[in-house]
């Protein structure tokens, strides 16, 4: 089987080739990247010169270089985006560019070649909750709040739209909150470490009582396995990691790892619009597909916490780089 995974070069595509191929010997991959301010080749450094793996730096809004990926690939599986809320809310175009315009110039090459098309998706597309709501499930309504998670609620929509009306093979899978390897240090978990690391203050948003529900990204990676060889098409799976907890609890449970003291956390302008809580029900892909996280978060922590001291250059990299303007004006991080 040859997939064409687009944006294996962030965060949980990068986790996802490595899956593919340490898992599938027989396995080939295409990365389609634009490499962004989060594409990063050094997560697949490994895999430069594995005849099984072919890196194209492109973006998913080039038709004809998309056309000419797809054509040659027997799966796509849809990774790119522009993937961070804050930056949504502080310059939302580029988002609808990739996010929306992107994953359609994707379809329409998938259905010209009749393709199977697995999309990766967000629980943030269903809103937020409430303390005693429900978590969401597959058949909650959407309610995107951010100019991010409406621009995935639009993709999701086009990607269904193509199922019922041209038949194109597509399944979706919406995923709660991930942390790991590889995970670009402007997002929360990622952002503490490096932070703390650094002796660094760690910024919590408004009274840090939000809550996400965490998913160690090698079990997403499994769940979109099980998706694209098991899941009935047409369908959509939500994959969570069944622990639910404030960020502040996330914070300190990371200082503690670290040794550090709460003297570090510094309670910032909180951001607009925020979420509450989201939670997943994943009973649907646990039942149909015997999906489970089997990383709990306690250990999860542990072994992000363990990887980012030992990948010091990685991340120092990034911090230091061309991200650096960026990371500087907000919130004084
Ligand atoms: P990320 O920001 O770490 O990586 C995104 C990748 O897409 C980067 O390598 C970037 O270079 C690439 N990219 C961006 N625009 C592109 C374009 N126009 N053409 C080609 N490549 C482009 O994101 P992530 O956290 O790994 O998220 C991956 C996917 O999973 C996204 O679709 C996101 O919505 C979804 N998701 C993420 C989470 C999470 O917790 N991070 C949870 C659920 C779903
Ligand atoms: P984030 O990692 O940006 O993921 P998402 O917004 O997609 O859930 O944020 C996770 C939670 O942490 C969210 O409630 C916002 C909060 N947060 C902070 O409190 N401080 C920070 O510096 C960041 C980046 C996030």
């Amino acid at each position: 089987m040859k997939i064409l995974v687009t944006g294996g070069a962030g965060f949980i595509g990068s986790n996802f080739v490595h899956h593919i191929l340490d898992t599938y010997p027989n396995y080939e991959v295409i990365n389609l990247d634009a490499l962004t301010y989060a594409g990063n080749l050094e997560n697949l450094k490994e895999y430069e010169n594995d005849k099984r793996y072919r890196f194209v730096k492109g973006s998913i809004t080039d038709k004809e270089m998309v056309d000419a990926l797809v054509a040659e690939s027997d799966i796509v599986v849809h990774f790119a985006a522009e993937s961070h809320v804050d930056r949504s809310i502080s310059g939302p175009d580029v988002f609808i560019n990739t996010n929306v315009i992107g994953t359609f110039v994707l379809l329409e090459s998938a259905r010209k070649h009749n393709k199977r098309f697995h999309h990766v998706s967000t629980d943030e597309v269903f809103g937020a909750l409430g303390p005693d709501d429900e978590a969401f499930n597959e058949n909650t309504k959407y309610d995107p709040r951010s100019p991010y998670s409406a621009s995935k609620a639009s993709s999701d929509h086009l990607v269904r739209s193509y199922f019922h009306t041209y038949y194109l093979p597509i399944t979706i899978s919406n995923c709660s909150n991930n942390y790991g390897p590889y995970h670009f240090p402007e997002k929360l978990i990622p952002l503490v470490i490096t932070n703390l690391l650094e002796g660094k203050k760690v910024p919590v948003y408004g009274d840090g009582l939000q809550v996400r529900d965490w998913l160690y990204v090698e079990d997403h990676c499994r769940a979109i396995d099980l998706i694209i060889h098991k899941g009935t098409l047409g369908e959509t799976y939500c994959i969570g990691g069944a622990s639910e907890r404030e960020n502040i609890w996330i914070v300190k449970k990371i200082i503690e790892l670290l040794g550090k003291d709460e003297s570090s956390i510094e309670y910032v302008k909180d951001r607009a619009g925020h979420d509450r809580r989201y939670a997943i029900n994943f009973s649907k892909i646990k039942n149909e597909l015997g999906f489970e996280p089997t990383v709990s978060l306690e250990e999860g922590l542990k072994r992000t916490v363990e990887w980012f001291k030992q990948n010091e250059v990685w991340w120092k990299n990034i911090k230091s780089g061309s991200y650096k303007e960026y990371y500087g004006k907000q919130y004084g991080k």
